[in-house]
């Protein structure tokens, strides 16, 4: 994520973001917590995303090792497969810069441009939606 992320947040804000020194074990907990769906090549986890009850996508990342591969497109293809099974009437996410034009590629919209705090730095993101049919 820091490799992907590097042109459009400072150091500073990717480690707001990402800590390094992030408790491995919570983290775990949090990702399975959300139970996400994971690409693999191979038997290797090259990425995973989740899509929520009620339609709000929490994490979304693909390996820095393999990027513009159609990965994200094969994990978004199967948030919308899931989004029909559960008759879903939206997506929404909170989307990193990074990922902004990606997210619009599959027809997101910004809803709203935010600037959280996460370890007293500001990091830039957008609420984005997408409708449904
Ligand atoms: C954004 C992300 C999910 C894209 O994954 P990916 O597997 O590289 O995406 P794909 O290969 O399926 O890309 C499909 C298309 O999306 C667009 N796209 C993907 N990444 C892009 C980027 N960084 N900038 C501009 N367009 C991008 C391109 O049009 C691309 O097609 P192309 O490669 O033929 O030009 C991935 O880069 C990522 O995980 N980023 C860091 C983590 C992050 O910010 N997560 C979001 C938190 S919500």
């Amino acid at each position: 994520m820091h490799e992907i992320a590097s042109s459009d947040y400072s150091p500073e804000q990717l480690d707001a973001w990402a800590p390094s020194d992030l408790d491995p074990a919570l983290w775990a907990s949090r990702v399975q917590g959300i139970q996400p769906f994971v690409a693999l090549l191979g038997d290797e986890i090259v990425g995973y995303a989740d899509v929520q009850l009620n339609g709000y996508i929490d994490h979304f990342f693909v390996s820095g090792a393999h990027p513009r591969q159609g990965i994200g497109t094969r994990l978004m293809a199967r948030i919308h497969e899931e989004a029909r099974l559960l008759g879903l009437s939206e997506l929404t996410s909170d989307v990193s810069m990074t990922a902004e034009p990606f997210f619009a590629l599959h027809g997101f919209k910004v809803v709203e441009r935010r600037f959280p705090v996460r370890r007293g730095v500001t990091l830039r993101n957008a609420l984005m939606r997408k409708a449904l049919d």
